[in-house]
């Protein structure tokens, strides 16, 4: 995102949206120890300092395992996992409790730089961390005890939402305390997933140390149904399901800008666990106006497309379906009734020019096709000036104004000069 070209005017356009639709939303970012360690990180911290001071309400939950395994190690104690939990011995401890405390310093001490460089200068935003955790032992699992490992038994999610009103960076540790004064070593991935839950959290951010090879989509309830989806991802789709967070991104902490670019972009540049399909094809609604009408009016006003009035497409817009992204519309086709029975025209077919190309033009003629079929109609009519082959390729034969039905013909404008296509509903 760097130089003063015409990439980032485009790229502050895009952007804008975005600022608009995350402020005062509530994001929890999570990364585990490794990316701490990271050269990246000290850029990757300016990043969460620019998204706070624009607007947005930041919870940060890091993880420690590569730091307390270094510390168990430099003491010459072997760390010992079960399931991939580490099995945390009393005298382990006073070393997870150095390791958290460090990590936590370090991490305060890079924000506050960050935090108050000139170009932040007013926006006064403070960092807080402190006990938000209740924990309880994890207990014995398969015969393993897992001593002082623990689970989550309470988050002080008001005491979060408080900091978080007062424009406050909320970090929390992977360390929670029993009423008794036990200190547990907690997983940071549940206490992120625990957190954003607790709060109602618009979004939970996972950075991780390395590239996670995943599709860019995946949807949560297919997700749980996958065998080999891996216990991180199914405790992700599992918290979609049962919570109001409808989507959870991960990226590559390593990646220049991937928060920034993921947030601020439509398209982003890491995975997304969503609860619904990120694109999806639907009947158009009185909501989905607007962004049908910016769709389609440049065509309108090169002339391939006939005008419609916002008036028009109101009372059309049950005729309407559409592709969403983002709940962008992305793509439109309407399908209308004629005078003939056996003939329906399919009218309006537009793909937004960024994503033309990806079959969704097929997608929707296929979709009109099947729900004119299931109507009982034979032929598909489409009258068009510019996509004549597009249609012929797709199984559309030339046919003549003479053919066209009775309603169709009396308004044909010979001056326009449109082709008249038909394709057979076998
Ligand atoms: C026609 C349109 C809907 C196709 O959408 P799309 O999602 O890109 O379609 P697909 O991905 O299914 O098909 C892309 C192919 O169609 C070709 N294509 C696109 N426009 C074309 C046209 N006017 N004539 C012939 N072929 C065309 C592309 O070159 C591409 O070919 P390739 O696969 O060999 O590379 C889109 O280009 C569009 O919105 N055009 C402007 C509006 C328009 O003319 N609508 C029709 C009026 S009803």
């Amino acid at each position: 995102m760097t130089g003063s070209d015409g990439n980032s005017v485009l790229l502050l356009r895009e952007a804008a949206p975005y600022v608009y639709q995350h402020r005062d939303k509530t994001f929890v970012i999570a990364f585990p120890g490794e990316v701490v360690e990271q050269d990246s990180f000290r850029r990757l911290i300016q990043d969460i300092a620019i998204i706070a001071a624009l607007g947005c309400r930041i919870v940060i939950v890091h993880g420690t395992r590569a730091q307390i395994n270094q510390r168990l190690a430099v003491a010459g104690r072997v760390s010992h996992f079960h399931h991939n939990i580490r099995v945390t011995a009393p005298d382990d401890i006073p070393l997870v409790e150095e390791a958290v405390g460090h990590l936590r310093i370090r991490i305060e001490k890079l924000l506050s730089h960050a935090l108050n460089q000139p170009s932040f200068a007013g926006e006064d935003i403070g960092i807080c961390s402190g006990n938000y955790l209740t924990a309880q032992p994890l207990g014995i699992i398969d015969g393993v005890d897992y001593s002082h490992t623990g689970k989550i038994r309470r988050i002080a999610h008001a005491l979060i939402a408080q900091q978080l009103d007062s424009h406050n960076i909320v970090l929390v540790s992977p360390l929670g305390y029993s009423p008794s004064g036990e200190t547990y070593n907690l997983d940071y991935e549940q206490v992120a997933l625990s957190t954003a839950k607790e709060l109602a959290a618009d979004k939970i951010i996972f950075l991780s140390d390395h590239d996670l090879q995943l599709p860019r989509e995946l949807v949560a309830g297919q997700v749980n149904h996958d065998p080999s989806a891996s216990p991180f991802l199914l405790k992700i789709a599992s918290l979609l399901l049962h919570s109001e967070i409808e989507r959870v991104h991960l990226l590559n902490a390593a990646q220049d800008g991937a928060l920034l670019l993921e947030l601020y972009t439509r398209d982003g540049v890491g995975s997304m666990v969503a609860t619904e399909q990120f694109e999806s094809l639907r009947a158009a609604t009185v909501e989905d106006i607007s962004g049908i009408l910016e769709l389609i009016r440049p065509l309108e006003q090169r002339g391939v497309l006939i005008k419609r009035s916002r008036e028009q497409l109101e009372l059309e817009i049950g005729k309407f379906h559409i592709i969403t992204r983002d709940r962008e519309v992305i793509a439109c086709v309407a399908l209308y009734d004629t005078d003939a029975p056996e003939v329906a025209e399919l009218a309006c077919l537009v793909v937004n020019p960024q994503y033309r190309g990806g079959n969704r033009g097929d997608k929707l003629l296929r979709h009109v096709a099947q729900l004119a079929k299931a109507q009982g109609k034979t032929r598909l009519l489409v009258l068009t000036t510019q996509t004549t082959d597009w249609f012929r390729e797709r199984g559309f034969v030339k046919g003549s104004v003479e053919e066209l039905p009775a309603n169709k013909k009396s308004l044909y404008n010979f001056q326009r000069n449109s082709q008249v296509l038909f394709q057979e509903l076998a």
